[in-house]
């Protein structure tokens, strides 16, 4: 479905950028509404270090290192080459190749090698894909309780992973495009009782009021908002 954006989310998402229309005219429907909403959840700012830990094939990555207006720097990290390539051919078509960084490899490793803290991290982790049915119906049919056991499992060694690239008092964003509260808010609540060092940062500065939960994180729900479901938490590590 294709519906004109309210005011209010173009006002939160900045939608002045040029960089950002000119992908509304190309690509953007209101369904990719929520890539920028998450984005606005980690609120680049011009000169900060960001890692993006499950990046391709790179919607996010882009409209994040356009927010950065050419000052700071974006690692992208991925496991899938093939993926990868694709943000590599759009950053340059975008021109904000220059300050993302491509890197293949595994999370889970690339962590353990890496000295680099940065000052937002993006973790977009693989999902169910239970937000956006209205574009992968083949998803209602094949998973099974299995995979969504070892999904959940990956979801936190990443988010283990992601953890250990956040400065002192940098932030981090746990997000899927789910709408299942076992890959979304049980998720976010394991992950604080194994890192008493995050503490949850309410995103009621960074959208509209109409998508925040109770507990301060950004939800967007198909049938309410007539966009993908997409979760996503803004966490803060003590300094
Ligand atoms: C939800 S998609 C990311 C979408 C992307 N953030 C965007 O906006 O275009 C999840 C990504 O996680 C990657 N991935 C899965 N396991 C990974 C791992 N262990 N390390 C790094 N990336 C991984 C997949 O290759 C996939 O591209």
């Amino acid at each position: 479905m294709h519906l004109p954006m309210r005011r209010q989310e173009m006002n939160f998402l900045n939608l002045d950028s040029s960089f950002f229309l000119h992908m509304i005219k190309n690509w953007i429907s209101c369904n990719y509404l929520f890539v920028g909403m998450i984005v606005s959840v980690l609120d680049p700012q011009p000169g900060e270090s960001i890692i993006d830990c499950c990046a391709a094939p790179g919607g996010k990555t882009l409209f994040m290192a356009s927010q950065l207006h050419g000052q700071g720097m974006v690692s992208a990290i991925d496991i899938n080459e093939g993926r990868l390539r694709i943000l590599q051919e759009a950053a340059k078509l975008h021109q904000v190749d220059d300050i993302i960084t491509t890197i293949c490899a595994d999370l889970r490793n690339f962590v353990k090698s890496s000295p680099q803290l940065s000052d937002k991290v993006l973790l977009d982790a693989p999902c169910s894909g239970l937000g956006v049915l209205s574009k992968r119906a083949d998803l209602r049919w094949n998973k099974t309780l299995e995979d969504l056991e070892e999904l959940k499992n990956l979801q936190d060694e990443l988010l283990d992973a992601a953890s250990g690239l956040v400065k002192p008092g940098g932030i981090l964003v746990y997000s899927t495009c789910s709408i299942d509260p076992e890959e979304n808010e049980e998720r976010v609540a394991a992950f604080l009782l194994r890192h008493p060092e995050f503490g949850i940062d309410h995103v009621q500065k960074y959208v509209p009021s109409d998508y925040i939960t109770e507990r301060g994180f950004y939800y967007s729900n198909p049938v309410k908002h007539c966009l993908d479901g997409a979760f996503a938490a803004r966490l803060v590590r003590a300094l």
